[in-house]
């Protein structure tokens, strides 16, 4: 998720409840293909992370052709193409959920992903793809991974239901035309943003007609832990559940634990710890909507609270809470 999974917070994960699979936030093709090099700090991971799926958008297929290549030598263990982004602003140049109003586009971006990363596979190199050489140039730095198997990593679609009407149906047979390995879908339209509750029906319909074809198919929307995901799963047909909302501040969501807030505390300020581990020259503010969603649900959380959001750093982070831990055994 955008502005919140980046490596800190998988690590997190990965470390406290190891989902089967963990997805980068989303990060423009097109950027990157023009060489906005500061994306690829989104493209950060820790190894304990793996399998890890590194996920682009954008609306040029020609973008898509290049990065996939990228993403393979960085060692990522697939590539998902968001087609259910409800933003104006990459709606509106014809990316995320607006895919789902072009069809034969959407199909595109897909086998051109695929043939990037075949090309590669079968040994082309990465700076024939047309790469900007600020991006080549930095896959020397601690970002590379260098995927020297080569191997064929698969290609998904995340999507929604539709655009302005659930349309999945339609929609999700266009996408098998071009033979995806997995398709996640939010039960959602890009009209409903987040309103509304998660259409679990309509995943279901369209999962049927997945199936047949050997896809894979993930449910998304609304799920809240472990137990409903595995519930949701066996109820509507779908291979695996997706949780995005319900993780923020509850990395270990994907588990079956419930830890007490000690335990809860300590984890923010490893991970307020790791942040700037990973992120050197990110501000500390940035993982002040984290250290807010840690500190709520107990007994005088608020004051905690308060006091995390003016933190400047994460040793100040462990003070305030030390401090809170002592007073509130
Ligand atoms: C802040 C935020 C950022 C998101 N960023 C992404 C993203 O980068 N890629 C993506 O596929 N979905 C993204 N989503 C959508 C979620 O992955 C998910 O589909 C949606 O929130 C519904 O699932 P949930 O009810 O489990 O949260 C984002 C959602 C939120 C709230």
């Amino acid at each position: 998720m955008d502005g919140v999974t980046d490596a800190a917070f998988r690590f997190m994960v990965a470390k406290y409840a190891k989902p089967d699979v963990i997805f980068t936030e989303f990060v423009s093709a097109e950027g990157l293909s023009f060489g906005a090099d500061t994306l690829l700090l989104d493209f950060l991971y820790s190894e304990i992370e793996r399998p890890i799926v590194a996920q682009i958008f954008g609306s040029s297929p020609e973008a898509f052709f290049k990065v996939a290549p990228l993403l393979c030598e960085l060692g990522f263990d697939g590539i998902d193409i968001n087609m259910g982004c409800p933003d104006k602003n990459v709606a509106k140049k014809g990316g995320g959920a607006a895919l789902i109003l072009n069809p034969k586009l959407a199909k595109e971006i897909i086998l051109k992903t695929k043939k990037g990363i075949k090309e590669w596979t079968e040994g082309r190199s990465l700076k024939s793809f047309g790469l900007p050489d600020n991006i080549l140039n930095l896959l020397s730095g601690p970002t590379a991974k260098f995927g020297k198997d080569r191997r064929e990593v698969p290609v998904s679609v995340k999507t929604r239901i539709g655009y302005d009407k659930v349309v999945i149906v339609d929609w999700v047979k266009h996408l098998l035309d071009a033979k995806p390995a997995n398709i996640s879908i939010h039960g959602r339209t890009l009209k409903q943003m987040y309103t509304g509750s998660a259409d679990w029906e309509a995943i279901a319909k369209a999962a049927e007609v997945i199936k047949k074809t050997g896809t894979l198919v993930l449910g998304n929307g609304d799920v809240k832990s472990k137990k409903e995901a595995e519930k949701k799963a066996k109820e509507y047909g779908v291979d695996g559940v997706l949780i995005g909302r319900a993780a923020f501040g509850n990395p270990w969501v994907f588990s079956d634990k419930e830890p007490k807030v000690k335990e809860k505390l300590k984890i923010a300020v490893e991970h307020a710890k790791k942040f700037e581990e990973i992120f050197k020259n990110r501000k500390f503010y940035n993982i002040r909507k984290h250290l807010a969603w840690y500190s709520h649900g107990f007994s005088k959380a608020k004051e905690l609270r308060i006091k995390l959001m003016k933190a400047e750093n994460a040793k100040e982070c462990e003070l305030i809470i030390n401090e809170f831990l002592s007073e509130n055994p």
